[in-house]
Protein backbone atom coordinates (compact mmCIF):
# COMPACT_ATOMS: atom_id res chain seq x y z
CA UNK A 1 0.00 0.00 0.00
CA UNK A 2 1.54 3.43 -0.90
CA UNK A 3 2.31 5.89 2.52
CA UNK A 4 -0.40 8.10 4.55
CA UNK A 5 0.55 11.24 4.71
CA UNK A 6 2.81 12.88 7.32
CA UNK A 7 -0.27 14.85 8.31
CA UNK A 8 -2.00 11.86 9.73
CA UNK A 9 1.17 10.41 11.56
CA UNK A 10 1.52 13.46 13.34
CA UNK A 11 -1.26 13.35 15.56
CA UNK A 12 -3.68 10.36 17.66
CA UNK A 13 -7.09 9.58 17.74
CA UNK A 14 -8.97 11.42 20.42
CA UNK A 15 -8.32 10.26 23.70
CA UNK A 16 -11.40 11.30 25.01
CA UNK A 17 -13.28 9.02 22.03
CA UNK A 18 -11.39 6.62 22.77
CA UNK A 19 -12.16 6.66 26.60
CA UNK A 20 -15.79 6.06 25.65
CA UNK A 21 -15.04 3.56 23.18
CA UNK A 22 -13.67 1.63 26.22
CA UNK A 23 -16.49 2.51 28.17
CA UNK A 24 -19.03 1.36 26.25
CA UNK A 25 -17.18 -1.75 26.19
CA UNK A 26 -17.00 -2.44 29.34
CA UNK A 27 -20.43 -1.15 30.46
CA UNK A 28 -19.62 1.44 32.33
CA UNK A 29 -20.77 4.61 33.94
CA UNK A 30 -19.24 7.24 31.25
CA UNK A 31 -17.96 10.74 32.57
CA UNK A 32 -15.72 10.59 29.90
CA UNK A 33 -17.04 12.34 26.68
CA UNK A 34 -19.00 15.28 27.27
CA UNK A 35 -22.55 15.04 26.36
CA UNK A 36 -25.68 15.15 28.36
CA UNK A 37 -28.05 11.73 28.76
CA UNK A 38 -31.11 13.74 29.54
CA UNK A 39 -33.29 14.59 26.31
CA UNK A 40 -33.12 17.93 24.49
CA UNK A 41 -36.00 20.81 24.70
CA UNK A 42 -39.32 19.22 23.56
CA UNK A 43 -40.03 22.39 21.36
CA UNK A 44 -36.85 21.80 19.80
CA UNK A 45 -37.90 17.91 19.08
CA UNK A 46 -41.16 18.70 18.43
CA UNK A 47 -39.83 20.88 15.39
CA UNK A 48 -38.14 18.26 14.42
CA UNK A 49 -40.67 15.80 14.16
CA UNK A 50 -42.87 18.62 11.97
CA UNK A 51 -39.67 19.07 9.60
CA UNK A 52 -39.34 15.60 9.10
CA UNK A 53 -42.77 16.01 7.19
CA UNK A 54 -42.39 19.45 6.25
CA UNK A 55 -38.54 19.82 5.08
CA UNK A 56 -36.53 21.14 4.19
CA UNK A 57 -33.84 18.39 3.42
CA UNK A 58 -32.13 19.45 0.74
CA UNK A 59 -28.72 22.03 0.79
CA UNK A 60 -29.02 24.84 2.75
CA UNK A 61 -27.21 28.15 1.36
CA UNK A 62 -23.90 26.76 2.23
CA UNK A 63 -22.77 29.46 4.79
CA UNK A 64 -26.34 28.60 7.10
CA UNK A 65 -30.19 28.51 6.53
CA UNK A 66 -31.08 32.49 6.65
CA UNK A 67 -33.96 32.18 9.39
CA UNK A 68 -31.00 30.16 11.69
CA UNK A 69 -28.26 32.65 10.72
CA UNK A 70 -30.94 35.57 11.39
CA UNK A 71 -31.74 34.24 14.77
CA UNK A 72 -28.04 33.66 15.59
CA UNK A 73 -27.40 36.97 15.19
CA UNK A 74 -29.90 38.05 17.39
CA UNK A 75 -28.81 35.86 20.35
CA UNK A 76 -25.47 36.39 19.53
CA UNK A 77 -25.64 40.42 19.66
CA UNK A 78 -26.69 40.32 23.01
CA UNK A 79 -23.18 39.00 24.50
CA UNK A 80 -21.04 40.38 21.78
CA UNK A 81 -22.75 43.94 22.66
CA UNK A 82 -23.08 45.11 18.58
CA UNK A 83 -25.68 44.56 15.97
CA UNK A 84 -24.37 40.94 14.03
CA UNK A 85 -24.96 41.48 10.11
CA UNK A 86 -26.49 37.60 9.76
CA UNK A 87 -25.37 37.89 5.80
CA UNK A 88 -22.03 38.81 6.34
CA UNK A 89 -20.48 38.29 10.00
CA UNK A 90 -22.05 35.12 10.46
CA UNK A 91 -21.15 31.29 9.44
CA UNK A 92 -23.24 28.42 10.65
CA UNK A 93 -20.84 25.29 10.78
CA UNK A 94 -20.90 21.24 11.44
CA UNK A 95 -20.36 21.73 15.35
CA UNK A 96 -18.16 24.21 17.13
CA UNK A 97 -15.44 21.60 16.05
CA UNK A 98 -15.33 22.91 12.42
CA UNK A 99 -16.22 26.48 13.51
CA UNK A 100 -12.31 26.11 15.20
CA UNK A 101 -11.21 24.27 12.21
CA UNK A 102 -12.05 26.70 9.83
CA UNK A 103 -11.38 29.72 11.49
CA UNK A 104 -7.71 28.45 11.90
CA UNK A 105 -7.57 27.26 8.36
CA UNK A 106 -8.86 30.42 7.50
CA UNK A 107 -5.86 32.90 9.59
CA UNK A 108 -2.83 30.28 9.33
CA UNK A 109 -0.05 29.66 7.06
CA UNK A 110 1.73 26.83 7.51
CA UNK A 111 4.38 27.59 10.10
CA UNK A 112 2.60 30.51 12.11
CA UNK A 113 2.47 30.43 15.81
CA UNK A 114 -0.29 30.26 17.49
CA UNK A 115 -0.47 30.82 21.19
CA UNK A 116 -2.45 27.84 23.21
CA UNK A 117 -2.74 27.55 26.53
CA UNK A 118 -2.41 24.36 28.78
CA UNK A 119 -4.56 22.19 29.12
CA UNK A 120 -6.30 22.49 26.37
CA UNK A 121 -9.37 20.89 24.63
CA UNK A 122 -7.70 18.37 22.77
CA UNK A 123 -8.61 19.19 19.66
CA UNK A 124 -7.16 22.65 19.23
CA UNK A 125 -3.55 20.12 18.82
CA UNK A 126 -5.36 18.53 16.01
CA UNK A 127 -6.34 21.79 14.79
CA UNK A 128 -3.47 23.08 14.64
CA UNK A 129 -1.50 20.53 12.56
CA UNK A 130 -3.85 20.24 9.93
CA UNK A 131 -3.93 24.14 9.63
CA UNK A 132 -0.48 23.93 9.58
CA UNK A 133 0.44 25.83 12.56
CA UNK A 134 2.93 25.49 15.25
CA UNK A 135 1.12 25.82 19.03
CA UNK A 136 3.52 27.64 21.82
CA UNK A 137 1.85 26.36 24.76
CA UNK A 138 0.99 28.99 27.55
CA UNK A 139 0.18 27.23 30.53
CA UNK A 140 -2.73 27.61 33.32
CA UNK A 141 -1.18 26.59 36.44
CA UNK A 142 -3.31 24.40 38.46
CA UNK A 143 -5.12 24.79 41.20
CA UNK A 144 -6.41 28.57 40.26
CA UNK A 145 -5.66 28.02 36.79
CA UNK A 146 -3.94 31.01 36.06
CA UNK A 147 -1.37 32.43 33.92
CA UNK A 148 1.50 34.39 33.22
CA UNK A 149 0.85 37.17 30.98
CA UNK A 150 4.51 38.23 30.18
CA UNK A 151 4.67 34.45 28.87
CA UNK A 152 1.88 35.20 26.22
CA UNK A 153 3.88 38.58 25.37
CA UNK A 154 7.17 36.47 24.97
CA UNK A 155 5.03 34.19 22.09
CA UNK A 156 3.98 37.24 20.30
CA UNK A 157 6.94 39.61 20.30
CA UNK A 158 9.79 36.83 20.41
CA UNK A 159 8.12 34.39 18.20
CA UNK A 160 5.91 36.38 16.44
CA UNK A 161 2.60 34.43 16.97
CA UNK A 162 -0.12 35.46 15.10
CA UNK A 163 -2.93 34.05 17.24
CA UNK A 164 -4.19 33.03 19.85
CA UNK A 165 -6.99 30.46 21.47
CA UNK A 166 -8.97 31.25 24.21
CA UNK A 167 -11.21 28.68 25.15
CA UNK A 168 -13.99 30.49 27.53
CA UNK A 169 -15.50 28.60 30.43
CA UNK A 170 -12.37 26.05 30.01
CA UNK A 171 -12.49 22.57 29.18
CA UNK A 172 -10.90 20.70 30.65
CA UNK A 173 -10.08 23.17 34.07
CA UNK A 174 -13.76 24.75 34.22
CA UNK A 175 -12.05 28.22 34.52
CA UNK A 176 -13.73 31.30 33.73
CA UNK A 177 -11.97 34.19 32.07
CA UNK A 178 -12.11 37.39 34.25
CA UNK A 179 -12.97 40.97 32.53
CA UNK A 180 -9.34 41.78 33.30
CA UNK A 181 -7.88 38.47 32.46
CA UNK A 182 -9.35 38.94 29.10
CA UNK A 183 -8.67 42.39 28.66
CA UNK A 184 -4.91 41.72 28.87
CA UNK A 185 -4.94 38.94 26.21
CA UNK A 186 -6.98 41.72 24.38
CA UNK A 187 -4.47 44.56 24.96
CA UNK A 188 -1.32 42.15 24.04
CA UNK A 189 -3.08 40.94 20.94
CA UNK A 190 -4.46 44.43 19.36
CA UNK A 191 -0.11 45.55 20.59
CA UNK A 192 0.99 42.61 18.38
CA UNK A 193 -1.42 42.19 15.81
CA UNK A 194 -2.54 39.73 16.52
CA UNK A 195 -6.16 36.91 16.10
CA UNK A 196 -8.30 36.26 18.92
CA UNK A 197 -9.96 32.74 18.76
CA UNK A 198 -12.25 32.11 21.23
CA UNK A 199 -14.20 28.56 21.97
CA UNK A 200 -17.23 29.78 23.94
CA UNK A 201 -19.38 26.49 23.75
CA UNK A 202 -19.77 26.03 27.43
CA UNK A 203 -21.00 30.00 27.15
CA UNK A 204 -24.07 29.37 29.45
CA UNK A 205 -22.47 26.94 32.14
CA UNK A 206 -20.89 29.93 33.98
CA UNK A 207 -21.77 29.67 37.70
CA UNK A 208 -22.46 32.49 39.55
CA UNK A 209 -20.32 34.58 40.90
CA UNK A 210 -18.29 34.55 38.25
CA UNK A 211 -19.66 36.21 34.41
CA UNK A 212 -19.26 35.31 30.90
CA UNK A 213 -17.93 37.84 28.98
CA UNK A 214 -16.93 37.88 25.18
CA UNK A 215 -14.19 38.88 24.20
CA UNK A 216 -15.41 40.39 21.16
CA UNK A 217 -17.00 42.62 22.76
CA UNK A 218 -14.14 44.67 24.32
CA UNK A 219 -12.88 48.13 23.41
CA UNK A 220 -11.22 47.12 19.82
CA UNK A 221 -11.78 43.35 19.63
CA UNK A 222 -14.45 43.17 17.48
CA UNK A 223 -12.06 43.55 14.37
CA UNK A 224 -9.69 40.65 15.58
CA UNK A 225 -11.87 37.66 17.45
CA UNK A 226 -13.63 35.03 15.78
CA UNK A 227 -16.07 33.95 17.99
CA UNK A 228 -16.47 30.30 17.60
CA UNK A 229 -19.80 28.42 19.32
CA UNK A 230 -22.09 25.55 18.91
CA UNK A 231 -26.12 24.18 19.78
CA UNK A 232 -24.14 21.27 21.08
CA UNK A 233 -24.29 21.98 24.87
CA UNK A 234 -26.74 24.81 24.72
CA UNK A 235 -29.31 22.98 24.02
CA UNK A 236 -28.30 19.16 24.58
CA UNK A 237 -28.05 18.27 20.76
CA UNK A 238 -24.20 17.32 20.51
CA UNK A 239 -25.74 14.57 17.98
CA UNK A 240 -26.68 17.77 15.58
CA UNK A 241 -23.29 19.13 14.81
CA UNK A 242 -24.57 22.68 14.47
CA UNK A 243 -21.99 25.42 15.31
CA UNK A 244 -21.43 29.10 14.11
CA UNK A 245 -18.46 31.07 14.02
CA UNK A 246 -18.76 35.18 14.24
CA UNK A 247 -16.12 37.68 12.97
CA UNK A 248 -15.76 40.56 10.86
CA UNK A 249 -16.73 40.30 7.40
CA UNK A 250 -13.67 40.06 6.08
CA UNK A 251 -12.52 36.62 7.83
CA UNK A 252 -15.92 35.18 7.91
CA UNK A 253 -16.22 35.75 3.98
CA UNK A 254 -12.49 33.53 3.59
CA UNK A 255 -14.13 30.84 6.41
CA UNK A 256 -16.93 30.81 3.90
CA UNK A 257 -15.00 29.12 1.54
CA UNK A 258 -12.92 27.19 4.03
CA UNK A 259 -16.13 25.60 4.99
CA UNK A 260 -17.99 25.39 1.91
CA UNK A 261 -15.10 22.65 0.56
CA UNK A 262 -15.00 21.10 3.60
CA UNK A 263 -18.82 20.17 4.36
CA UNK A 264 -20.64 22.29 2.08
CA UNK A 265 -23.05 22.77 4.58
CA UNK A 266 -24.69 22.37 7.96
CA UNK A 267 -27.66 19.55 7.74
CA UNK A 268 -30.86 21.86 6.52
CA UNK A 269 -34.01 20.04 8.75
CA UNK A 270 -31.47 20.43 12.29
CA UNK A 271 -31.20 24.08 11.18
CA UNK A 272 -34.57 24.60 10.66
CA UNK A 273 -35.78 22.96 13.97
CA UNK A 274 -33.23 24.73 16.08
CA UNK A 275 -34.23 27.75 14.94
CA UNK A 276 -36.79 27.43 17.82
CA UNK A 277 -33.80 27.04 20.43
CA UNK A 278 -32.09 29.86 19.47
CA UNK A 279 -35.53 32.02 19.78
CA UNK A 280 -35.99 30.51 23.22
CA UNK A 281 -36.24 33.30 25.99
CA UNK A 282 -34.20 34.42 28.76
CA UNK A 283 -35.70 32.15 31.39
CA UNK A 284 -34.76 28.89 29.05
CA UNK A 285 -30.96 29.36 29.65
CA UNK A 286 -31.82 30.86 33.11
CA UNK A 287 -32.77 27.51 34.06
CA UNK A 288 -30.38 25.15 32.26
CA UNK A 289 -27.91 27.01 34.60
CA UNK A 290 -29.72 26.81 38.04
CA UNK A 291 -29.85 22.86 36.68
CA UNK A 292 -26.24 22.65 35.74
CA UNK A 293 -25.20 24.43 38.91
CA UNK A 294 -27.52 22.19 40.92
CA UNK A 295 -25.20 19.18 38.76
CA UNK A 296 -22.02 20.64 39.77
CA UNK A 297 -22.61 21.30 43.81
CA UNK A 298 -24.36 17.75 43.77
CA UNK A 299 -21.61 15.74 42.43
CA UNK A 300 -18.90 17.95 44.21
CA UNK A 301 -20.68 17.32 47.00
CA UNK A 302 -20.67 14.12 46.62
CA UNK A 303 -16.71 13.57 45.83
CA UNK A 304 -16.08 15.59 49.12
CA UNK A 305 -18.07 13.29 50.89
CA UNK A 306 -16.09 10.60 49.71
CA UNK A 307 -13.17 12.67 50.61
CA UNK A 308 -11.86 12.94 46.68
CA UNK A 309 -9.81 15.38 45.07
CA UNK A 310 -11.08 17.58 43.28
CA UNK A 311 -11.19 21.57 42.28
CA UNK A 312 -14.53 23.18 41.71
CA UNK A 313 -15.07 24.31 38.23
CA UNK A 314 -16.49 28.34 37.56
CA UNK A 315 -17.66 26.74 34.13
CA UNK A 316 -18.68 24.21 31.92
CA UNK A 317 -19.40 20.64 33.40
CA UNK A 318 -15.99 19.18 33.36
CA UNK A 319 -14.42 18.26 37.54
CA UNK A 320 -10.37 17.39 37.58
CA UNK A 321 -10.15 15.05 40.26
CA UNK A 322 -6.78 14.47 41.80
CA UNK A 323 -5.60 11.08 41.86
CA UNK A 324 -2.24 11.87 43.51
CA UNK A 325 -3.03 9.90 46.74
CA UNK A 326 -4.25 6.71 44.80
CA UNK A 327 -1.31 6.40 42.07
CA UNK A 328 0.85 6.71 45.37
CA UNK A 329 -0.39 3.19 46.36
CA UNK A 330 1.45 0.06 45.68
CA UNK A 331 -1.08 -1.96 43.47
CA UNK A 332 -0.56 1.46 41.26
CA UNK A 333 3.10 1.80 41.31
CA UNK A 334 4.15 3.21 37.60
CA UNK A 335 1.04 3.27 36.53
CA UNK A 336 0.22 6.41 34.27
CA UNK A 337 -3.30 8.34 34.48
CA UNK A 338 -4.02 6.94 31.34
CA UNK A 339 -3.54 3.22 32.98
CA UNK A 340 -5.56 4.65 35.70
CA UNK A 341 -8.30 5.46 33.95
CA UNK A 342 -8.57 2.03 31.91
CA UNK A 343 -8.40 0.57 35.43
CA UNK A 344 -10.91 2.74 36.82
CA UNK A 345 -13.55 1.46 34.01
CA UNK A 346 -12.64 -1.51 34.09
CA UNK A 347 -12.39 -2.18 38.35
CA UNK A 348 -14.67 0.63 39.41
CA UNK A 349 -16.85 1.20 36.77
CA UNK A 350 -16.56 5.06 35.90
CA UNK A 351 -14.99 6.33 32.76
CA UNK A 352 -12.71 9.36 32.74
CA UNK A 353 -10.15 10.95 30.82
CA UNK A 354 -6.44 11.42 31.25
CA UNK A 355 -5.47 14.32 31.98
CA UNK A 356 -2.49 14.20 29.96
CA UNK A 357 -4.29 14.62 27.24
CA UNK A 358 -5.03 18.36 27.68
CA UNK A 359 -1.34 19.06 29.36
CA UNK A 360 1.20 19.85 27.56
CA UNK A 361 3.51 19.50 30.85
CA UNK A 362 4.02 16.44 32.40
CA UNK A 363 1.07 16.54 34.48
CA UNK A 364 -0.04 12.87 35.28
CA UNK A 365 -1.81 13.29 38.61
CA UNK A 366 -5.32 14.76 37.33
CA UNK A 367 -8.38 13.12 35.24
CA UNK A 368 -11.64 14.60 34.29
CA UNK A 369 -14.77 14.10 35.10
CA UNK A 370 -17.87 15.69 33.78
CA UNK A 371 -21.43 15.61 35.74
CA UNK A 372 -23.76 16.02 32.37
CA UNK A 373 -25.83 13.04 33.80
CA UNK A 374 -29.11 12.63 35.70
CA UNK A 375 -29.17 12.66 38.74
CA UNK A 376 -29.95 8.90 39.47
CA UNK A 377 -26.74 8.31 36.76
CA UNK A 378 -24.63 10.57 39.11
CA UNK A 379 -25.26 8.88 42.28
CA UNK A 380 -24.41 5.33 41.21
CA UNK A 381 -20.98 6.88 39.56
CA UNK A 382 -20.83 8.16 43.24
CA UNK A 383 -21.18 5.13 44.78
CA UNK A 384 -18.83 3.37 42.49
CA UNK A 385 -16.31 5.78 43.20
CA UNK A 386 -16.45 5.72 46.74
CA UNK A 387 -14.49 2.50 46.03
CA UNK A 388 -11.73 4.57 45.25
CA UNK A 389 -11.18 4.82 48.91
CA UNK A 390 -11.10 0.88 50.07
CA UNK A 391 -8.24 0.63 47.79
C1 LIG B 1 -14.37 23.34 24.42
C2 LIG B 1 -15.11 22.58 23.39
N1 LIG B 1 -15.18 23.08 22.15
C3 LIG B 1 -15.84 22.43 21.18
C4 LIG B 1 -16.46 21.23 21.42
C5 LIG B 1 -17.15 20.52 20.31
O1 LIG B 1 -18.37 21.07 20.10
P1 LIG B 1 -19.30 20.55 18.91
O2 LIG B 1 -20.06 19.38 19.41
O3 LIG B 1 -20.16 21.71 18.65
O4 LIG B 1 -18.43 20.23 17.76
C6 LIG B 1 -16.41 20.65 22.69
C7 LIG B 1 -17.04 19.36 22.96
O5 LIG B 1 -16.85 18.73 23.96
C8 LIG B 1 -15.72 21.35 23.69
O6 LIG B 1 -15.63 20.86 24.93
Amino acid sequence: MPSLSHRVQTFTDSVIRRMTRISDEYGAINLSQGFPDFPPPKPITDALKRIADEGPHQYSVTYGAENFREALARKAAKGIGREIDPEEEVLVTCGGTEAMMSAMMTICNPGDKVVVFSPFYENYGADAILSGADPIFVPLVPPDYHFDASLIEAAFRDEGAKAIIVCNPSNPCGKVFTRDELMTIGELAKKYDAFVVTDEVYEHMVYAPNKHICMASLPGMWERTITCNSLSKTYSITGWRLGWLIGPAEVVEAAKKVHDFLTVGAPAPLQEAAVVGLNFPQSYYDELLQIYTEKRDYFCDGLDRIGIDHNVPQGSYFVMVDISRYLKKPQFSGYTDLEFCEWMIRNIGVAAVPGSSFFREPVGNLIRLHFAREKDTLDEALSRLAKLEEL
